[in-house]
């Protein structure tokens, strides 16, 4: 089976998980990039759109903007092809200290649009930055996500 991470990130926090994951799963990391950072651009334009069409199963990771999906993570699963035949998990980090402050919020957002698309959404997790339990959140998540 195919696999790859992709992932968006700002500040290096999500980029910084998904290479610890990729220690583990040793598969083809790909970074969604735009022209610009700023994460208030409402239509972000991608430079760097990794093409998911030879794989069958996805990783992708973002970081939580303004309690929503960052834009540019939008901008990138919205553009996707049909992903019928294929298994995604999804993480993202965020700051906030609960939840209900965007984290659960956006995994619903990405689980919808790729739903959309076909895709079968399997394991979600949500990785607090500011919490004392990140780096067990993260070992929990990296040895059930390199299965
Ligand atoms: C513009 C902006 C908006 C943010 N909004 C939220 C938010 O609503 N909720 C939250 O928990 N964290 C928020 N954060 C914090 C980031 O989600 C968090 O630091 C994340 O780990 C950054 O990932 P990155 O380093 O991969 O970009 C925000 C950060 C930025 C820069």
């Amino acid at each position: 089976m195919k696999k790859a991470i992709i992932y968006y990130s700002k500040t290096g926090n999500t980029r910084d998980v998904s290479q610890k994951l990729n220690h583990k799963m040793n598969v083809d990391l790909l970074e969604v990039k735009a022209e610009s950072d700023d994460p208030n651009i409402l239509n972000p334009h991608l430079v760097e759109i990794p093409d998911v069409t030879s794989y069958n199963h996805l990783i992708f990771a973002s970081p939580v903007h303004g309690f929503n999906l960052c834009k540019i993570m939008n901008s990138y699963l919205n553009q996707l092809p049909d992903l019928k035949g294929k298994t995604v998990d999804l993480f993202i980090t965020h700051f906030f200290p609960f939840a209900w402050m965007g984290g659960n919020r956006t995994l619903k957002q990405m689980k919808k649009i790729l739903e959309n698309k076909n895709a079968i959404v399997n394991q979600m997790t949500s990785i607090n930055w500011k919490s004392k339990k990140r780096d067990l959140v993260i070992s929990n998540m990296i040895e059930s996500y390199a299965k």
